[in-house]
């Protein structure tokens, strides 16, 4: 049934894009229950309960404050205010004895990179003022990959972040055909990369098609971030790439704490606490706010069957 799948996720990406379904959909409480599976809440109280409960059980976090694609510059300070603010909680937990359980992930967009005038500039400003007080707090940052079109922006923010932070991290999606030559360029000493799969709908040509190339572009990138000097950062749930991960940094030479798995909040429970029970370090992508729509569409588009858990909570209201 691969073309109705393929069918079923250009529905959903297109209706991602939709304003109208997104203000409409975005006025249901957050509680339902499907998006709750992947959204813990809306408010820090709430995040904070997450992100305490996962450091509990071994896991560490990176919290995403939800929002991107902002056209107006206040709604990017807002975002800069809130990040300021989850930092500040952030350095108030009590954490185990794991070397950096915390870490923030933003979306340049988010942050102003699409404002019509200065848009790169602004979002730099504002990342760097974040990066700030992470720093101060111990927590680490990392910068999320959008859309194929924003990628060069993307790194050219991020190399010029790197010159001021540099642990900063950044997301390479192995979709994308450029992105072999990325990691062999950015899997230097300190170098922190989260590689992904890659989550929108990208033409054919920048973007690899087939679940097949997707997964064998994923198995060259991690050799090339596995043997380079960095620290890789294994975003999947795919236990195929899960298992790769583990030969490959056992063939490199690498102690399980230079690098670490990470799944989204929500997805793969047991097998987050699996890994972390043998040892493994396994971090937790846990997204909060309100603007859940965008997220919770590109979730539903993975798995066409989260649609069905979806669309029957909707009608059993
Ligand atoms: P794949 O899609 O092949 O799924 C493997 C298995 O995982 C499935 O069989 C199923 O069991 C489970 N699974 C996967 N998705 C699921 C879902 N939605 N619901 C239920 N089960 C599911 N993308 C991007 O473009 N930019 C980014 O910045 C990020 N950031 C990011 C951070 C982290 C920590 C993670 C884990 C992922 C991202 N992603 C992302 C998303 C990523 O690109 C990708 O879309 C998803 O992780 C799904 O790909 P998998 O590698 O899990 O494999």
């Amino acid at each position: 049934n691969a073309p109705i799948v393929a069918v079923t996720r250009n529905v959903i990406m297109a209706a991602a894009r939709s304003d109208r379904i997104k203000r409409t959909a975005e006025k249901m409480p957050v509680t339902r229950n499907v998006v709750h599976r992947f959204v813990p809440g809306e408010s820090f109280d709430e995040v904070l309960d997450a992100g305490t409960g996962l450091l509990a059980s071994g896991r560490m976090i990176s919290i995403d404050h939800l929002g991107e694609d902002t056209t107006d510059e206040s709604a990017a300070e807002a975002t800069v205010q809130a990040y300021l603010r989850l930092i500040g909680l952030l350095g108030e937990l009590e954490v185990s004895s794991l070397e950096h359980p915390l870490e923030v992930s933003l979306k340049l967009s988010a942050l102003g990179r699409a404002l019509p005038r200065h848009g790169e500039k602004i979002a730099l400003e504002n990342a760097h003022r974040i990066a700030v007080a992470a720093a101060q707090a111990g927590v680490w940052v990392t910068v999320d990959a959008e859309d194929h079109t924003t990628t060069d922006a993307t790194l050219r923010i991020v190399r010029e972040l790197r010159a001021d932070f540099p642990d900063l991290g950044t997301v390479l999606q192995s979709y994308l055909h450029r992105t072999e030559d990325d990691c062999a360029e950015l899997s230097g000493p300190g170098s922190r990369i989260r590689l992904c799969k890659g989550a929108y709908a990208e033409p054919a040509d920048v973007a690899f098609q087939t679940k097949a190339d997707v997964d064998d572009s994923y198995l060259r990138c991690l050799r090339i971030l596995m043997e380079g000097s960095g620290y890789p950062m294994v975003a999947s749930h795919d236990p195929a790439m899960i298992a790769a991960a583990e030969t490959l940094s056992a063939a490199a030479g690498r102690r399980p704490e230079e690098w670490e798995h990470q799944m989204l909040y929500g997805i793969r429970n047991g097998e987050q606490l699996r890994l972390a029970q043998v040892g493994r370090q396994v971090r937790v992508y846990v997204p909060f706010g309100s603007q859940w729509y965008g997220y919770f569409m590109r979730r539903l588009a993975e798995r066409p069957a989260n649609l069905t858990f979806f669309l029957r909570a909707l009608v059993s209201r």
